[in-house]
């Protein structure tokens, strides 16, 4: 059945011949902005008429999830640490999701109400949905559930006539047609950065519980099959979802490979899609695939190398870890004028090295996005352009693709910080990110530089993984942002080739795929703040 976008059958078969690497290279220079060009997207957007933020199983079985967080004792500073495992039961799993992928806050405005999560969107509008599968988890019956986030609550997709191997583990897939409602083509790029940005959640929250939480690697099709999301009569005259990856939770119990019944119908998102992306289905065709097997060479950098900060020094030091990622928020403005002190620049750069974060055991790979730094406000460092390659290789090679002019000089006794150029980069900032003052008005900014042509070579759906990489970065840097007392935004909207211009970088071994602001946030009083779920 072929259906056009938003209504494509998932999945298409994936088709891997010599024109993938160059379909997915065209979709991403394609979906570039341009200082006098955005990539192609609706002309007019009706607010009224945006897809539904919640996708509910009609006439699946719903069972409410207890709503009270436990103390889990834990302090942010203590992060990562060991502790002993939670038991495999309801409350823990309701724990796992608020922490993730939960509603932490309603807003109110001008008669608008929107949910804000612990998992951040591009333009707030979550593509990422969540499903559970559980078995032998005490107070869940067994079987394939849709976390519905607005409730709090599971919808029993799917069940087994026989019980399966204890275990427990989270699916995720995207609905494209929620981004590019608002982005058109380049809507892609976003649900996969916020994908990034929701495993990373998981891996705090697992960590918290003292779970291990690891990235499986069936295929696409089979990510597909074990969600129903293939069940192309399901989701007939409804947006599809994309599949992307299947997460295991302290387990190493095989995953239930098929199902017996099947319950449910999902809700329509949009009745009335306006506009049509038929690259975005294409790029999602041609990047289907397993997630990286983790490589042999891969590094952890040595614990002594984590900056852990003087107790006396975080303002917020004592914050139970939960509260750091409940109070978790984008910053809409910065205030322009405060200076982030040294000791907690230091703490974010050392918490995106490998080994320095429980997201970097969910993703124990030789890293390819590398951050680069625009610094306006840090204590000690002079303003300019900084590199931190995240391996050794990196860092060579950053040198070879960059303009022949940066200095490359150490700035820093033990983190992998280069000072690149001396600079007032404030203004290049706020043009590089679509003329955003948040990207001024910051202390600092990121770009995160991902290494592009040879992983893509290589395995095409290295592109959803890049995305997920510097969406992992980016979550790392707004959590360890928050728990300083300070704040981050993902900034999804930049000009590509423009970052290139002012890097240096002539050719695609190396593509910027994401900016990241922290600084010191200005709320808006006008926003009421509302509880997440009546408790
Ligand atoms: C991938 C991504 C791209 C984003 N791009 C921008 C951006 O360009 N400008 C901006 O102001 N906020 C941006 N944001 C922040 C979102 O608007 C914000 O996460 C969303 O409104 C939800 O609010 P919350 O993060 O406070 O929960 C981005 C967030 C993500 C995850």
């Amino acid at each position: 059945m072929t259906l056009a976008a938003p209504f494509a059958a998932t999945p298409v078969e994936p088709r891997m011949d010599a024109s993938t690497h160059r379909t997915v290279l065209d979709y991403h220079q394609r979906t570039k902005h341009h200082l006098d060009r955005y990539a192609a997207g609706p002309g007019t957007l009706d607010w009224d008429a945006q897809p539904e933020p919640f996708r509910h199983w009609t006439g699946a079985q719903t069972l409410a999830l207890p709503r009270t967080l436990p103390d889990l004792g834990a302090t942010w500073n203590a992060l990562p640490d060991t502790r002993p495992a939670a038991p495999l039961d309801a409350a823990s799993l309701s724990t796992l999701l608020r922490l993730s992928v939960g509603i932490t806050a309603w807003k109110e405005y001008g008669g608008a109400r929107w949910a804000l999560r612990a998992n951040p969107s591009s333009g707030n509008l979550h593509p990422t949905e969540t499903y559970v599968i559980a078995a032998g988890v005490k107070g869940i019956p067994d079987g394939l559930h849709h976390y519905q986030s607005h409730s709090h609550g599971l919808e029993q997709r799917a069940w087994n006539d026989e019980p399966p191997a204890p275990g427990l583990w989270l699916g995720f897939s995207s609905i494209h047609w929620r981004e590019a409602w608002k982005y058109g083509e380049r809507a892609f790029r976003y649900c996969q950065l916020d994908l990034g940005h929701a495993l990373a959640a998981v891996s705090y929250a697992a960590s918290l519980l003292g779970w291990r939480a690891q990235l499986l690697n069936p295929d696409s099709l089979e990510v597909a099959r074990r969600l129903g999301l293939d069940r192309d009569a399901d989701f007939a005259g409804v947006e599809a979802e994309e599949p992307e990856v299947i997460v295991a939770l302290d387990t190493s119990a095989p995953l239930p490979a098929t199902w017996d019944h099947f319950a449910g119908k999902p809700s329509l998102l949009d009745p009335h899609p306006l506009y049509q992306w038929p690259v975005i289905e294409e790029v999602a065709t041609v990047t289907r695939g397993t997630p990286p097997t983790p490589n042999p060479s891969f590094r952890r950098m040595p614990e002594s190398s984590l900056i852990k900060l003087d107790p006396g020094v975080r303002r917020d030091d004592d914050l139970p870890a939960t509260q750091v990622i409940l109070k978790r928020r984008s910053a809409q403005a910065f205030d322009g004028q405060s200076i982030l002190p040294h000791a907690e620049f230091r703490r974010i750069l050392s918490c995106l090295l490998p080994g320095h974060s429980p997201v970097w055991d969910m993703w124990p790979h030789t890293p390819r996005v590398h951050p680069v730094l625009l610094v306006h406000r840090v204590e000690g460092v002079v303003p300019g352009l900084y590199a931190l390659p995240r391996s050794d290789g990196a860092e060579a090679a950053l040198r070879e693709a960059c303009r022949a002019e940066f200095v490359w000089d150490a700035a820093d006794p033990e983190l992998p910080l280069f000072q690149l150029i001396q600079a007032a980069a404030a203004k290049t900032a706020r043009t590089l990110s679509c003329h955003q003052d948040i990207a001024s008005h910051s202390a600092v900014t990121f770009m995160l530089v991902a290494e592009f042509d040879a992983p893509i070579a290589e395995n095409p759906a290295a592109y959803r993984h890049l995305h997920w990489e510097a969406g992992m970065l980016g979550h790392v840097i707004t959590l360890e942002a928050e728990a300083a007392g300070w704040r981050g935004t993902g900034i999804g909207c930049f000009f590509d080739d423009a970052d290139h211009d002012v890097l240096g970088l002539t050719d695609s071994r190396f593509q910027v795929l994401y900016h990241f602001a922290v600084g010191m946030p200005v709320d808006d009083p006008r926003l009421l703040t509302l509880p997440a779920y009546d408790e």
